[in-house]
């Protein structure tokens, strides 16, 4: 990692930080960023020529106080290393390098954007601004859901079935999946990176999802060849020709009921649109399964994510609508939250 230039950072924010750090020298992380300030942008400080400079391991202590002291932080120690590497550009390998580093001006600048954000309880993963999902790493903001681990469950499954009906298909030829309500892409840029005999069609109702799954795709490389994001409700999204032929359908619909409650940091800060299905909070999961039949081709499968606690009303609803060997898988943890069916 290269050497940076000594931070300048603003006044005001110093001034804002009424307790400021103690170093090891007795200084304050706020009388040498004052000090800094009044150095100029070299950080070069009057004729005894003292460089006065900002360390990263200093940002980062301040970051854990402050997130400390919001009261609105349930893991400080773990979101403040994660706003340092993002505002640092240091991998989790480079961290413990970087913290002895100067922080240069503008990612300075950025960190303190940051850990304003997250002080005020805006999730990290919104703050830092990518998430990590199975083999990816997102981009997420607050247009779309963020992308949770049982989720990365249900996407592992959704490739176990790509996989096996691609076997079963003859040479060269693609399998055809959907993902209803995409989102950032999660699901659907995950099949198509581990299953690479997949053509991946990913639908959203939400304009402003898609162009984060936009921006996702745009990072995936060769394999976003064969992903196609398109807009709209539901199957009404879907070029018409695929009526019939599709191997698998993935969903993960919103799935929230009117009545239900939802931690405030989910329901303050995530789409509604990607949270709240109705009054009951099955209508989603009722239109998906009920509408896969007309799309899937004789012995495609449907893959869906749905609430724990009404996964066994989702699955007889599922053998209702006609689909075969209903089973339901458990998420890390070890709760109901899959569904998964064949079209006989
Ligand atoms: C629970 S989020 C899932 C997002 C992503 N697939 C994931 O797993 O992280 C549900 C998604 O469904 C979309 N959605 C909601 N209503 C829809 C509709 N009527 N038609 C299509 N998509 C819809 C939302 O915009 C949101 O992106």
């Amino acid at each position: 990692m290269c050497s940076t230039s000594p931070t300048a950072i603003p006044e005001a924010r110093a001034a804002a930080d009424p307790d400021g750090l103690v170093g090891e020298s007795g200084d304050t992380v706020v009388s040498r960023i004052r000090a800094q300030v009044a150095a100029g942008p070299d950080g070069r400080v009057g004729e005894s020529g003292d460089t006065v400079t900002v360390s990263w391991r200093d940002l980062l202590t301040e970051a854990r106080r402050r997130l400390e002291r919001s009261g609105t932080v349930d893991t400080p120690e773990v979101d403040a290393r994660r706003i340092v590497e993002a505002a640092s550009g240091a991998s989790p390998a480079e961290f413990e390098t970087v913290l002895s580093e100067a922080a240069a001006a503008l990612p300075a600048a950025r960190f303190h954007s940051m850990l304003d954000r997250r002080s005020m309880g805006e999730p990290l993963q919104y703050v830092v601004g990518s998430w990590s999902f199975r083999t990816l790493d997102l981009m997420v903001d607050r247009r779309v859901l963020i992308p949770r681990p049982e989720t990365e469950v249900v996407a592992g499954w959704a490739v176990d079935e790509a996989r096996q009906l691609a076997a079963g298909l003859a040479d060269g030829r693609e399998v055809t999946v959907v993902d209803l309500g995409t989102g950032s892409g999660a699901i659907a840029l995950s099949l198509a990176v581990e299953c690479p005999r997949s053509r991946v069609f990913a639908t959203d109702v939400s304009g402003d999802a898609l162009a984060v799954a936009r921006a996702n795709l745009a990072g995936l490389g060769r394999a976003a060849a064969r992903v196609s994001l398109h807009e709209g409700d539901w199957f009404e999204a879907l070029p018409g020709a695929l009526r019939g032929s599709v191997d698998l359908i993935v969903s993960n619909p919103p799935y929230i009921g009117t009545g239900e409650e939802l931690p405030p940091v989910v329901a303050d800060w995530e789409p509604s649109v990607a949270l709240w299905s109705g009054p009951v909070g099955h209508e989603a999961v009722e239109t998906v399964v009920g509408e896969a039949s007309q799309w899937l081709r004789s012995g495609g499968a449907l893959v869906l994510e749905v609430a724990s606690h009404r996964a066994d009303a989702s699955a007889d609803f599922a053998t209702a609508a006609g689909f075969a060997d209903v089973r339901i898988e458990r998420d890390l943890a070890g709760l109901k939250r899959v569904v998964i069916g064949r079209w006989p």
